[in-house]
Order: structure tokens, then C-alpha cells, then sequence
């Protein structure tokens, strides 16, 4: 069939911002569009079959089921999101379908929301702001809310040092911190700007504050759990900015109730968008609803990203940025 005639109908099963949305209407005239809110598994099911590219985000499930009901004409399933975990990859590539993400264009605005965390939690901001929202008396004390010196010589270790991991060493580099990583692909030395390469345990031993970054995947699934916290320097603080399911909530409980760590923040969580009650009940660690990426004009670039993919894999060129 001449590619002119070809099926160029589109899914999006969610409002993007209107930066994404005008881009999509100028290169689509055949758009099926979910509203703001994540479709239910039977609308989703409904809103892709039949048509040529999905375009999802991560709230969407796209298992072996989904991806069959879409039907043999799917070309192409573009994630609204670096992490693709939410998509079955071998059943799209078993069905000769491709996949991509959006990496690169929201590497500073997660690296600014984490560290963002980090000062968040080590200089207890939000307990400040409690604790003045609650209208109880208070009066500046030398012990109050006292938290970690970030730009004395402290250490910021990075599980998982791609390139949201090198922004973030950036920004704490800034604040003077040490900056220790792991990565799959270095296991030692230190690169010129001064971050050194070790293993995870030396990692989680050595580091005031551990930044997670990994992909949730079936390797990092729990990778923080009981005897990871337990590893650990006592009082140090632990950020997760990647996925829920890297993180034992469970054990993160345990161990801010303890005080083998002083503190927390997630962005991220196991049961999203439900978060557990002894989570809420914390007061020494900082909650944010999954918005590490939640800048304006990264959340432009993220749809513009993911619909230039549809607009390359339907013309017949390679996609920009495909997931293998
Ligand atoms: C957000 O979590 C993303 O993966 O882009």
C-alpha cells in the first residue's frame, strides 16, 4: 500500500500540554484523545485499537493483552516518560512494534526537583512549614529543626548515574558535596569533574545522601530494601525521584522509625497514586505527587519528544528515540 493511504490514526490516551497538543494537531488530523485523566483499563483498550501509534503515558499499562487488542496495523507506542516500565517490551517487539521514550529533554528539571528533595529533606522544610502552619507556638531555639550541612564536605551517592544522575551531581557539586555513583557500565575510578565510581555497598556505606535513579526493572525491583537501608550510614537520607517499586516502603518505614535514617523524600511510590498511611504519618520525610519532570517547558518537550517519534516511525524513518 503507497505509504499516502496508509493508517496514520492516532491514540493519545491523555491531554497533553498545549505546547504537545498544538504540535499533534499540525502533524495529525485523526486523533483519538483521551481527557486529563488516566483511562480505565477498557477505555484504553478501546481507544488504541485500530489505530496506527499509541501515544501513552506512564499511567497506562501496556501488558501483552493491551498491546494484542490494539491490533497487527500498531506501529508505534510512544512513552510520555523516560521510564518505560509500564510497557511490555517484548510483547511489542514480538508484535514488530516500536517503542520509545523520552530521555534527554528532562534530565535538569528531575535533577532540579531532586535536589530539590534533598534540600528539602535534610534542611526539613517542610517540617518548618508544618510546624508553622500549625499555629503552635514556636520560638527560634539553637536545637530547632536542625539538619544536615549539605555544603560541608558532605557526600551525595548516585545509584544509577545516567544523565538525570551527572545533572544531579552537577547541582550538588555546586553545593560543594562529594559525589559517588554506580553505573552499570564503570565500576572504579573517578571521572575529571571529581565523581568517583564504587560498588552499591560502598555506595550506601560511604554517602550522607543516597539519590535513587535506577529504571525499575525485575534487577532493581526492592533494590533499597531492609539490609540495603541497614548498609547505610546511621542518620544519613535517602531521595527516590525514579520508581515506587525501587524502594521497600515498608523497610523506608522501619528505618525512619528507628532512626537509622534521618530523613526522606519520594516523589515516587510503590502503589502510585495510593500511598501508604505510615508513609503519610512520617514527619521526617518530604512527599511530592510523581512531578520530578513537571516543568513547563519539559513537559512541552516530553509530548513534542514522544509525537516526533509517531511522526518518524509512520513516515517510515527510524524513531528518534526508541527504547532498545
Ligand atoms: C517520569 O517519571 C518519567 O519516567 O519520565
Amino acid at each position: 500500500m503507497p505509504s499516502t493511504t496508509r493508517n496514520r490514526s492516532i491514540y493519545l490516551s491523555r491531554k497533553l500540554t498545549d505546547g504537545a497538543m498544538q504540535r499533534l494537531s499540525a502533524a495529525f488530523a485523526d486523533v483519538r484523545c483521551g481527557s486529563e485523566h488516566p483511562p480505565s483499563r477498557t477505555e484504553l483498550m478501546a481507544g488504541i485499537s485500530g489505530v496506527a501509534a499509541a501515544i501513552v503515558t506512564l499511567t497506562e499499562r501496556l501488558d501483552a493483552e493491551v498491546i494484542e487488542a490494539a491490533g497487527p496495523q500498531l506501529r508505534v507506542i510512544a512513552n510520555v516518560a523516560v521510564g518505560y516500565d509500564n510497557i511490555d517490551v517484548d510483547a511489542a517487539a514480538n508484535a514488530r512494534i516500536t517503542v520509545t521514550n523520552t530521555p534527554g529533554v528532562l534530565d535538569r528539571a528531575t535533577a532540579d526537583h531532586t535536589f530539590a528533595l534533598v534540600l528539602a529533606a535534610t534542611r526539613r522544610l517542610v517540617e518548618g512549614d508544618r510546624l508553622i502552619r500549625s499555629a503552635k507556638p514556636w520560638v527560634w531555639g539553637p536545637r530547632m529543626l536542625v539538619g544536615l550541612d549539605l555544603s560541608a564536605g558532605t557526600t551525595l551517592g548516585v545509584l544509577g548515574y545516567g544523565r538525570i544522575g551527572k545533572a544531579l551531581a552537577r547541582r550538588a557539586r555546586a553545593f560543594e558535596m562529594r559525589v559517588l555513583a554506580t553505573s552499570r557500565s564503570r565500576q572504579s575510578g573517578t571521572d575529571a569533574d571529581g565523581t568517583e565510581y564504587v560498588d552499591r555497598d560502598t555506595l550506601l556505606a560511604s554517602s550522607d545522601v543516597v539519590a535513587v535513579l535506577t529504571p525499575l526493572t525485575p534487577a532493581t525491583l526492592h533494590l533499597i530494601d531492609a539490609p540495603a537501608l541497614a548498609r547505610m550510614k546511621h542518620g544519613s537520607y535517602l531521595v527516590n525521584t525514579a520508581r515506587g517499586g525501587v524502594v521497600d516502603e515498608a523497610a523506608l518505614i522501619d528505618a525512619l522509625r528507628s532512626g537509622q535514617l534521618s530523613g526522606a523524600a519520594l516523589d515516587v511510590f510503590e502503589n502510585e497514586p495510593e500511598v501508604n498511611q505510615n508513609l503519610l504519618n512520617a514527619p521526617n520525610l518530604v512527599l511530592t505527587p510523581h512531578i520530578a519532570s513537571a516543568g513547563e517547558g519539559t513537559r512541552d518537550a516530553m509530548g513534542i519528544l514522544a509525537i516526533e517519534n509517531v511522526v518518524a516511525v509512520l513516515a517510515g524513518r527510524p524513531p528518534l528515540t526508541p527504547v532498545r
